[in-house]
């Protein structure tokens, strides 16, 4: 089997038992929203007996290698399907304008520089992606959305994880409405979201989407295990009018632009319609879905929408402070819904630099991101 090496890859399974004792405790929360009466509360960790019944979705403020190893302690095998975005390895740091009253200031959003070393990117994907297998449900699935700069290194390290026989699906995301100055190069519309199943039994519902024009189509039906022409009494072949077709693996979507009222001012923030796709391939109606570089929490506001439960994580507090004002103000637009929102709670490991960014008020903050 072809396996992908880089300086220094290390495989982590050996250390797992000890990074889950490791981090057992590390994370606490410190916000519970619940029925919208969003208070800040006494510390305390994750009651395990708690987990599972009386479900309370989850927003982890922290590096997502640590939260996953914390996980594990109580939702090893239990989640229904991950989704991540994590950087892409593109050289840039992405920024963000902040008005916070009569502050004017300019934040990097996260970091994507990584001075040309694909060898510390490539160790940090591979140990996030074996402990996210272990999080997956034996039914569950992973999407891993990715661009041309290391789609093809990953591919091959969801190979040697999962199992090249545990590939589903490479889908292209092709966004049409993205400006591109390349002279000496065609302009790169498409994103790559690598899919990979735990086993062989996951869920997969069939998506059907609407045609650009009704189409005539023969009517078919089974004769004997055989798909034949389906015909009439004086034996003429029947047709009927399509107007939609299985979804395929190319997804034209456009890209998040300003002008959307779904826009957060987020660099990279991902089309919720393309969200709510993979939601609804990979999971039914309370599932569990994660998206650990959850940015601005587009993959977690879709899960509320669509009735499943969730789990984020982001290491920034930008993310934490957009994720968490889109889910409350997701439920406030949407308190008349016949099926009652899940309580969320926000964890975090508490260190002095956080502890002060929550003291501070920070995510109750009315900050104004530039729309650009
Ligand atoms: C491409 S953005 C995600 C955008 C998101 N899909 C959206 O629609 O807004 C990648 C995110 O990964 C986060 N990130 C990077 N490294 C991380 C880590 N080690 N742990 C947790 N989050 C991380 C960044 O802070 C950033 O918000």
């Amino acid at each position: 089997m072809v396996r992908l090496v880089w300086k220094n890859k290390t495989d982590i399974t050996p250390n797992i038992e000890f990074l889950k004792k490791e981090y057992s405790n590390n994370f606490n929360r410190f916000e519970h929203v619940s029925n919208l009466n969003h208070s800040q509360t006494q510390l305390f960790p994750i009651n395990p007996e708690s987990k599972y019944d009386k479900w309370r979705n989850k927003l982890f403020y922290g590096d997502n290698l640590e939260v996953s190893c914390y996980l594990l302690n109580f939702l090893e095998k239990k989640i229904d399907l991950i989704y991540i975005d994590p950087p892409f390895f593109s050289g840039v740091n992405y920024r963000m304008k902040i008005k916070d009253n009569d502050l004017n200031y300019d934040i990097i959003a996260y970091h994507d520089h990584w001075d040309k070393d694909i060898d510390s990117y490539l160790q940090m994907l591979y140990e996030r992606i074996i402990l996210f297998k272990k999080l997956l449900s034996n039914t569950g699935l992973i999407f891993i959305h990715l661009d041309w700069h290391a789609s093809h290194y990953i591919k091959l390290i969801l190979d040697e994880v999962f199992g090249q026989n545990r590939f589903i699906n490479n889908i292209t995301w092709h966004y049409y409405n993205k400006y591109s100055a390349a002279k000496k190069n065609l302009p790169r519309a498409h994103d790559d979201i690598l899919v990979y199943s735990k086993s062989k039994n996951y869920t997969f519902n069939e998506i059907r989407i609407p045609r650009k024009k009704p189409k005539k189509q023969l009517k078919r039906k089974m004769v004997n295990g055989v798909l034949k022409n389906a015909k009439d009494e004086n034996g003429h072949v029947m047709y009927r009018i399509v107007t939609d077709k299985k979804m395929d693996d190319v997804w034209k979507i456009p890209c998040m632009q300003p002008a959307s009222k779904e826009w957060t001012g987020f660099p990279t923030q991902k089309h919720h319609d393309l969200l709510e796709r993979i939601i609804q391939l990979g999971t039914n109606e309370g599932d569990i879905v994660a998206d650990f570089f959850c940015g601005s929490g587009t993959s977690l506001v879709t899960a509320e929408k669509l009735n499943r439960k969730w789990i984020g994580c982001d290491i920034s507090e930008y993310s934490i402070y957009l994720t968490r004002k889109r889910i409350i103000n997701f439920q406030k637009n949407n308190q008349n819904r016949s099926k009652p929102f899940f309580p969320f709670d926000i964890y975090t490991d508490l260190t002095h630099e956080r502890n002060k960014i929550i003291k501070t008020g920070f995510f109750k903050k009315e900050l104004i991101i530039e729309r650009k």
